[in-house]
């Protein structure tokens, strides 16, 4: 049932391509217009949403805090991500006028279950993005957006990661749609470049010879260091977690930007650090990292760089490079976690640990 590989989580890491391709399917009318047939809150009412609220724990917190980037702006509503657990201890600010999107992949975690039964008292509108058909949560909120991962059943969430965010961009251009924010030619083209991922996961996917030998020469550290800034930020937290749950390695995700409001004072030499390097673009936030980059490096820090491949500008302060297809900065999550995964999967299968079944740990959390 593990299809020849040694662990759910190697299989469901190379289930990728497809899972994104599958939740990226039959989401347009015969016109070209998006269409999110679950989305059952009519357009007069997602026209008068005045801020988002998305709520989900662990692995799905950091797929909200991704998707909070480009529903923002795309749509110019206010969002904000929430970890489930804090929500409703906090007296938050919901009404009708509230979109709550809970992001779950069992859609059983009770945290987040009792986040939206709060809201709804509220009486905020709660869309679920959810990858279990007929699960809690979904079925008490008012609309849903399935992801189409298929079963994961590794307690270390990876398929179910990635389509959470493709899932949240398709609500995101769906409501820029239905609130003119952004017109049908730029929503196609955004469409256009979801479409290709699947392709691009695949490629990264094919050379993680690298990243294989790059476990091995990691396999006795004790803390490691992940860097990114916007939407890489998220990135560097997924990796983070990734080594906790699953090789039990103190690791560390940081805003690259905060590095030197505390953070830089932990590099040493040798310290492992990972930085994920935004695509280079318009705007400034290449360059930044490429000099929290450097920063990192001339102090000592082993740095592994996760970078478009033709980026000669980091070859200098990489001590490892791990190439990535060239991608709009929204997209690149879609494929700088996959490398993460796969260093986590094969640190934690050196070390001896199961991997799909973490100490401590249980697929669905059905407990607050
Ligand atoms: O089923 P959910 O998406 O609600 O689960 C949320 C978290 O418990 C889950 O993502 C957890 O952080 C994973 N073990 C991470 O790999």
């Amino acid at each position: 049932e593990k299809g020849g590989f040694d662990w759910f989580m190697r299989k469901e890491i190379y289930e990728q391509p497809k899972a994104v391709a599958d939740t990226l399917l039959g989401r347009h009318d015969e016109n070209g217009r998006l269409t999110l047939d679950e989305v059952r809150i009519s357009e007069e009412e997602l026209r008068r949403i005045d801020k988002i609220i998305i709520i989900a724990c662990g692995t799905a917190s950091y797929a909200g805090l991704v998707a909070k980037y480009a529903i923002e702006h795309w749509t110019r509503i206010p969002c904000e991500v929430e970890l489930a657990s804090e929500f409703r201890y906090r007296d938050p600010i919901v009404g009708p006028t509230t979109l709550v999107v809970a992001i779950s992949q069992s859609g059983e975690t009770a945290d987040t279950l009792m986040a939206i039964r709060h809201a709804r008292e509220q009486r905020a509108r709660v869309l679920a993005v959810c990858n279990t058909n007929g699960a809690t949560i979904p079925r008490e909120s008012d609309a849903v957006i399935y992801t189409h991962a298929g079963p994961e059943i590794s307690v270390a969430s990876t398929k179910g990661f990635l389509t959470q965010i493709v899932a949240c961009y398709l609500l995101g251009l769906y409501l820029a749609q239905v609130r003119g924010t952004k017109f049908g030619d730029e929503i196609a083209s955004t469409m256009a470049e979801l479409a290709a991922m699947p392709d691009a996961i695949a490629s990264v996917l094919e050379d993680m010879d690298p990243v294989l030998k790059l476990a091995a020469d990691f396999a006795e550290e004790r803390v490691v260091l992940f860097l990114g800034r916007h939407v890489g930020y998220p990135v560097a937290l997924e990796g983070a977690l990734k080594l906790k749950e699953l090789a039990y390695i103190h690791a560390e995700g940081f805003a690259a930007g905060e590095l030197k409001h505390g953070p830089i004072a932990l590099i040493e030499d040798g310290l492992p650090v990972f930085v994920v390097i935004p695509p280079r673009g318009r705007d400034m936030l290449h360059d930044k990292v490429l000099s929290n980059l450097q920063e990192v490096r001339a102090r000592g820090a082993r740095t592994v760089v996760l970078a478009e491949a033709d980026d000669d500008e980091v070859l200098p302060y990489a001590d490892v490079l791990v190439p990535l297809p060239k991608v709009s900065t929204l997209l690149q999550p879609l494929l700088a976690t996959v490398p993460l995964q796969m260093f986590a999967c094969e640190l934690a299968t050196l070390k001896g640990h199961d991997v799909d079944q973490p100490r401590n740990l249980a697929k669905s959390v059905t407990v607050e």
